[in-house]
């Protein structure tokens, strides 16, 4: 099982075989990322009745793979942040000691690949060779891990190379946790009901063991570029985001930059590839990534971030060319689908895609399906049921989303999925303020978390699943790295969700959000105009711009954006709670703003 010659790594090929040693794979396959690789890999899983290749007419180089049905979503009560101390995890993780969790999971591990190949998987999170980018190895015995990798990664030997012979990489190990037994069949969807997702910030490791699902599997994402690269960054001055970044550029070709946070499945992707209405001739929105942000502080003064992915892990139900254009457009070739429906003719479907269904479907668990499934409450797609595309496949992918210095961050946006209480959009006063906010952030869940929809849950900067970190810690570097730059970007609240009393939305959301943006930027630049409230800077009617767009009427705006005092009181009190979970760590300056933000909230 020897490493080929390129691998010069001593620490890496001595990582690869101990772990060899302990889950006994038939045979340990080095991934070099080419195509060649790729396409071999796809063709075993098709053979083996893992994936579904699609009609090449109809999506040409693109495959369905379909779960098992009780694998479909990160499993937030499975993850675990191991630190020594349960206090540096916070109550916002679930924590073990980690040399008791390392005996545990090696427990489960021990032959957890027999009769199946072990894939060593080197990745660059980031542009290969950035100042801000980042290496992780993760080794896996799932080739559907090897093709998401490829896409959502860099990927291959050109990482091996950046490594040279002793270069920083954070171990990810995963299995499916599935052996195979001489002779035993292989299943559709190898996992096992023991799962655990752990991370070991001290030691920047990640061990993921029984699921093979995206979040739980493709350790780039949620495990390294979020949990374990949040605590690099607090250790090391900058910042690992769970955000969109977005270029705006003003028909005078002004070019801004803006990073977003939403809790998962609240429209990142969309607003990240947004198309203005056509009455603003001459702007154009830009994508530099729809999902994670690393920002590092750059020698200006300014913040420069980088998508750390390379691909878009996207939910699909919803997607449509009317909700998301180039989504669509992205989506045409090369794509990894996942638990979406298949269509009689070799292409995929999911809720939302068309106005009509088709007439025929089989559903994202091998079962016939009809319009008249649907109207039963039977989904032919998962919700949670996703995309794997490459990012370079957008339209609207930035000319500078690989620009390895990043792109400099004018202001941040947060925004939750809120019925009630939080207005359309408002500026924070100032840093400190705009911390709060987003330290205060809450949203009804999603099925991407739990698979359980409409709960109101805290989401501090959409990160409460992600954040390896005591949260209290986090607030407190958010607040250190604004006054450590000079040119702190301003700081937003967004809300597209808010309803009437008829529980109707009130904002038509999508390409309008552009005009909220345009504010946004407009303010960052100190050019726009707000009005003074208790929670903020609040556009008036005449503050957006409202060409192209007839049907917002001044008083349906001053409704979307009101301020409703009683409500807020009951927010604060709520705010206030959620400050005492936190309080062995939150710094004094959050629960000062709470007491001045009740102070303001007089009818
Ligand atoms: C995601 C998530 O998959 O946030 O991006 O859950
Ligand atoms: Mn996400």
């Amino acid at each position: 099982m020897n490493a080929p010659s390129y691998v010069q790594h001593a620490r890496l090929k001595a990582w690869v075989d101990e772990i060899a040693a302990l889950t006994q794979p038939d045979a340990v396959v080095w991934c070099d990322g080419s195509e060649a690789e790729a396409n071999r890999l796809f063709a075993q899983m098709v053979e083996a009745g893992n994936l579904i290749k699609l009609n090449p007419a109809k999506r040409p180089n693109s495959y369905l793979a379909c779960s098992d049905p009780s694998d479909v979503a990160r499993v937030e009560d499975r993850t675990y942040v191991c630190p020594t101390h349960p206090e540096d995890a916070g109550p916002n993780n679930n924590w073990e000691a980690p040399a008791k969790m390392k005996d545990t999971l090696r427990g489960l591990f021990k032959g957890c690949m027999r009769g199946r190949p072990m894939y060593v998987i080197p990745f660059s999170m980031g542009p290969i060779g950035s100042p801000i980018a980042h290496i992780g190895v993760e080794i896996s015995d799932s080739p559907y891990v090897v093709v998401n990798m490829r896409i959502m990664t860099r990927m291959g030997r050109a990482v091996l190379d950046q490594l040279g012979s002793d270069g920083e990489f954070v171990p990810c190990l995963h299995s499916v946790g599935h052996p195979l037994e001489a002779g035993e069949q292989d299943v559709k969807w190898p996992c096992n009901k023991t799962k655990y997702i752990c991370h070991f910030p001290e030691t920047r490791e990640i061990w993921s063991f029984g699921s093979g699902y995206g979040g739980n599997a493709l350790l780039g994402k949620k495990c390294f570029a979020l949990r374990i690269a949040s605590t690099m960054a607090r250790d090391e001055g900058w910042l690992a985001e769970h955000m969109l970044i977005l270029g705006v550029e003003s028909p005078r070709g002004e070019k801004s930059y803006v990073a977003a946070a939403f809790p998962s499945a609240c429209g990142k992707t969309n607003f990240a590839m947004l198309i203005p209405p056509k009455s603003f001739a001459g702007w154009k929105v830009t994508t530099v990534g729809d999902d994670i942000a690393w920002i590092k502080p750059g020698d200006d003064g300014r913040l420069y971030a980088i998508n750390p992915e390379a691909g878009f892990f996207g939910v699909a139900p919803g997607t449509s060319e009317k909700t998301n254009f180039n989504a669509l457009a992205t989506l045409k070739e090369n794509i990894i689908f996942t638990n979406v429906a298949l269509t009689d003719d070799g292409d995929v479907w999911w809720e939302g895609m068309t106005s009509a269904p088709p007439a025929h479907l089989i559903d994202w668990q091998g079962k016939s399906w009809t319009p008249e499934d649907g109207k039963a409450g039977r989904k032919a797609a998962h919700p949670n049921s996703r995309f794997t595309a490459p990012a370079s496949q957008c339209p609207s992918i930035d000319p500078d989303w690989e620009n390895p210095v990043g792109v400099p961050i004018s202001a941040f946006i947060f925004g939750g999925r809120r019925a009630t209480t939080v207005p359309l959009v408002f500026e924070a006063f100032n840093w400190n303020y705009g911390v709060y906010m987003a330290a205060t952030l809450g949203s009804e869940t999603t099925a991407a978390a739990t698979g359980v929809q409409g709960v109101v849950r805290r989401d501090p900067f959409a990160m409460l699943p992600f954040c390896g970190y005591h949260m209290g810690d986090y607030f407190n570097h958010w607040l250190k790295i604004g006054h450590q730059i000079e040119h702190a970007p301003h700081i937003f609240t967004v809300n597209w969700f808010r309803q009437d009393a008829e529980g109707k939305f009130m904002w038509p959301g999508f390409g309008e959000n552009m005009r909220v943006l345009k504010w946004v930027v407009e303010r960052s630049q100190g050019r726009a105009a707000a009005k003074q409230t208790a929670l903020g800077w609040v556009p008036r009617y005449t503050d957006l711009d409202w060409s192209g767009n007839e049907s917002m009427t001044q008083e349906q705006f001053e409704r979307l954006t009101a301020i409703d005092t009683s409500a807020w009181r009951e927010e604060l009190k709520l705010h206030a709670e959620w400050f005492d979970k936190l309080k062995s760590r939150l710094p004094h300056a959050l629960p000062l703003k709470r007491d001045l933000f009740e102070l303001g909230m007089v009818d």
